[in-house]
């Protein structure tokens, strides 16, 4: 099934990361207004997601209720659509939420009614509470995710379906067949360089699951949270654009430092993550701890990162010759992407030193 949604990977924030269980309405209509203030929406970002710790207990006819941080979910939903963005929310199939709150575990339809009543756009769906039914045997786990892919398929209002079981059972090879627009394909992400990194390169191998209206995601962003260097986020934004992964802002919108907001707002590297080509990563060389990789572009360029996972500053040297069939020329166009500059293409090499933790990203494509 292919509800037509999320050609390219979808972009925009969500509550978790940054505020976990504090979130209100009302921070999420300032994140909204502050969407907008940034300029974020002009460069693609969209969804206003709110996570968990929204739900209240079901009314005496099973209608799901708001607590009263979301005294009114319709009133937000029109407010968020009045901004141009779209609103997400988050449920579970289980009977209740990572979070303890209500799921939506035999109430699969009516929630998906519900939503569509609101004008939700984006459903979040998390598997923990669904371990607490089931021995997790991938049958019940796959069966619980079709019944609400199902409900959205009928829903009267398009809705992306987000997959969030933390990349079991392949999640990859039958996210789709469930009606899955992303799936989630690891644990949650933490603020660190450790998390970021291991996560982020244990991606490149199922790359080749990832196609549009069907992604995988890593998981949110950690930029601007404040946990790993700038460096580290430049490299954390350019591996999740690399990946076509959802980009989905975790931080406090309002408060972003101008280096935060550049790392988000790079409109050369978010043309990488909504390529319209889709096409997978691949590895190219691994030298020490500096790791390549490539991603052929629909313009007929390539991208090339430049990944330096070791703790020191390490020089790089990506001989051209070494480049992918057809890209082996020296007649080449490179440009930085970080740098926002040309790169002289007419030695035998391009050579830089990395910064710990750090990357290059170069777009080249054939001689102008
Ligand atoms: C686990 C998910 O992986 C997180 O992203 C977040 O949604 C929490 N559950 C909420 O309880």
């Amino acid at each position: 099934p292919d509800n037509g949604l999320v050609r390219t990977p979808p972009m925009g924030w969500n509550s978790w990361n940054k505020f976990a269980g504090k979130i209100t309405a009302d921070d999420v209509k300032s994140m909204a207004d502050a969407m907008v203030a940034t300029g974020m929406n002009k460069a693609g970002y969209q969804y206003i997601n709110i996570d968990d710790t929204w739900e209240a207990d079901r009314a005496a006819d099973g209608t799901i209720q708001t607590n009263n941080k979301f005294p009114d979910m319709k009133g937000l939903a029109d407010y968020v659509h009045s901004k141009g963005l779209k609103i997400g929310i988050y449920s579970s199939p289980g009977g209740k939420t990572c979070a303890g709150y209500e799921g939506s575990f035999g109430h699969e339809a009516q929630d998906a009614k519900t939503f569509a009543a609101w004008g939700i756009d984006y459903l979040k769906y998390d598997l923990c509470g669904a371990r607490a039914i089931y021995e997790s045997t991938l049958e019940n786990e796959r069966g619980l995710y079709q019944k609400m892919g199902e409900a959205l398929s009928q829903s009267s209002h398009p809705i992306v379906y987000s997959l969030c079981q933390y990349g079991d059972a392949d999640v990859w090879k039958w996210g789709s067949k469930v009606g899955g627009n992303l799936w989630r394909t690891t644990g949650d992400i933490r603020d660190t360089w450790e998390s970021m990194d291991k996560i982020g390169f244990s991606q490149i191998a199922i790359s080749s699951y990832t196609r549009a209206g069907h992604w995988n995601d890593p998981d949110m962003l950690e930029i601007g949270n404040g946990g790993m260097t700038p460096d580290e986020y430049r490299t954390h934004m350019s591996l999740w654009s690399m990946l076509a992964a959802p980009l989905i802002a975790g931080n406090d919108l309002r408060s972003m430092s101008p280096e935060t907001s550049s790392i988000l707002l790079n409109k050369e590297v978010i043309a990488i993550d909504q390529d319209k080509a889709a096409k997978p990563v691949q590895a190219l060389s691994t030298k020490g701890k500096v790791e390549t990789i490539w991603r052929p572009m629909e313009d007929g360029s390539i991208i090339v990162g430049i990944y330096n996972r070791g703790d020191a500053a390490t020089p790089a040297n990506l001989p051209w010759s070494s480049l992918p069939a057809g890209y082996a020329t020296k007649h080449v166009s490179v440009r930085d992407l970080w740098k926002h500059e040309a790169v002289p293409a007419n030695g035998p090499a391009y050579t830089a030193s990395i910064p710990p933790h750090g990357v290059a990203l170069l777009r080249i494509g054939a001689a102008k």
